[in-house]
């Protein structure tokens, strides 16, 4: 299945290098207190090893860099752009390509050209930004996760699936008012979890039934065709573009964030199978994004994008990247350390509430264990739990909260060696050993979406 870490090394050879530094404790449980307890806030310079994201900071390829001096920094026809609209069509099979600016903007596009108020948009598990733009469109992100998903140590394959019949109840529940149904892979929120074939297929079919129309959020589109390849029986001999290309034929079109797996720092595109679809988001795409050949974007951005698309499908880094993440996720396991299992394709994410049983989710024990592991190591996590996909009952104004209580630990591509995921390790058994004595935090501002990139906490 996975081969052996150690019987294989990294796929690459490091040209440039970035110093980093670490800070004393002392000064990191300052900035932490400045920056409201959000890690947002923290200037990055203050960071020694960054695993807020793997959006946006891959290591780019010599060969990107070559194409980044291709830039053809025109308003309209730039080359450019007809390089990565072919490359979308070779790997998609979509015709129809925007470009925008990155991932939010493709879904701002998508959300205005489909959906009206009243609306509900279903998917496995949306992405915060996306269920913030289906809300300010006055529709409502329904999640149909299969339950094993919600199930953090349950070992299974693809995580990521719908629930089918959940699916199916929910369309007919309100006929007429699901303008499509979304599939994320790799599913975020969730641990990286990947989506198998099988159940893509089986929502296209239920999708044909209702005339409603599927899109990928195809952020991390090459690790799920991965994940395929490794775990899906029928898929062990295919190709990762054979993969990809019979994953995309069932759905409609696709939002990409290329800031994951398109390798490129900023960027995003929309594409569509039908004319009509891509006619239609170009009215919104032209006011919000600029025009249809360059989306937010400069020539060289659009060219280091259609670049990083085709190699990302390449095996050898696949298994290489996904290897490192698994290594990590080895190394907690061996800790103690409760995480999500299995590891999924971008980052480990470990169990905010196992860790600490003793704080309450209104002191939120997720954001509790960002805070720690960033004074103990000078490590930034995120948190995906109570702060981020918590919200208040707008009649009863009681707090919702979200199944997962999660610290994301999510690894850059090619930037980080396996020394630096020994130290995240090692920092994370460290707060394991005194979590008992840890406070939790109390929320002291929040905004009515999307709240916890702005949240100030005070320790309890
Ligand atoms: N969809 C998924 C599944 C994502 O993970 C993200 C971003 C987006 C859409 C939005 O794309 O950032 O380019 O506008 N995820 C980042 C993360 C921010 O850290 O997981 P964007």
């Amino acid at each position: 299945m996975f081969r052996p870490r150690d019987e294989y090394a990294e796929p690459f050879r490091i040209k440039m290098v970035e110093m980093i530094k670490m800070t004393d404790r002392p000064t990191r449980e300052r900035l932490i207190r400045e920056a409201g307890y959000n890690v947002f806030f923290l200037p990055s310079e203050a960071v020694y090893i960054d695993l807020l994201t793997d959006s946006g900071t891959s290591a780019m390829s010599d060969y990107q860099w070559a194409g980044m001096m291709q830039g053809d920094e025109a308003y309209a026809g730039s080359r450019n752009y007809f390089n990565l609209k072919e490359t979308v069509k070779d790997i998609m099979g979509y015709e129809y390509v925007v470009p925008t600016h990155q991932g939010r903007g493709a879904e701002h596009v998508l959300m205005n050209t489909l959906v009206k108020p009243g609306d509900r948009v279903l998917g496995n598990m949306h992405f915060d930004t996306t269920e913030g733009h289906i809300l300010l469109r006055g529709a409502e992100p329904v999640n149909c996760l299969a339950e094993a998903g919600y199930r953090v140590s349950e070992e299974s394959d693809f995580k990521g699936n719908f629930d089918l019949d959940k699916l199916e109840a929910e369309i007919k529940k309100c006929p007429g008012k699901v303008p499509f149904i979304l599939i994320t892979v790799t599913c975020n929120n969730n641990g990286g979890q990947p989506v198998s074939m099988a159940n893509i297929r089986a929502v296209r079919e239920i999708a044909d039934r209702y005339g409603i129309r599927v899109f990928f959020d195809a952020a991390r589109f090459a690790e799920n065709c991965y994940f395929i390849k490794q775990l899906e029986p029928g898929y062990e001999s295919k190709t990762i573009e054979e993969i990809a290309r019979e994953m995309f034929s069932y759905g409609d079109g696709c939002t990409m964030s290329a800031k994951k797996d398109a390798l490129v720092n900023i960027g995003g595109f929309l594409a569509f199978r039908r004319e009509e679809d891509f006619r239609k988001a170009v009215q919104w795409q032209i006011p919000f994004e600029g025009f249809i050949t360059y989306g937010g974007l400069a020539g060289r951005d659009l060219e280091a994008m259609a670049r990083g698309l085709r190699e990302v499908l390449n095996l050898d880094y696949l298994e290489d990247r996904i290897g490192q993440v698994r290594y990590l996720g080895d190394l907690l396991v061996k800790a103690g350390i409760p995480i999500v299992r299995p590891v999924g394709g971008h980052g480990v994410y470990v169990d905010a509430r196992e860790f600490f049983p003793h704080i309450p989710r209104d002191q939120f024990p997720a954001q509790t264990l960002v805070v720690e592991l960033y004074i103990e190591g000078g490590i930034r996590g995120v948190e995906l739990g109570g702060c981020a996909f918590g919200r208040k009952d707008p009649v009863t104004g009681e707090d919702i909260w979200p199944e997962l209580e999660l610290l994301r630990l999510a690894i850059p591509r090619r930037v980080y060696t396996d020394r630096h995921m020994n130290l995240v390790a090692r920092a994370l058994a460290r707060v394991k050993e005194r979590a008992s004595s840890v406070r939790g935090l109390k929320l002291t501002y929040q905004a009515p979406v999307l709240r916890h990139f702005t949240a100030r906490f005070e320790r309890v």
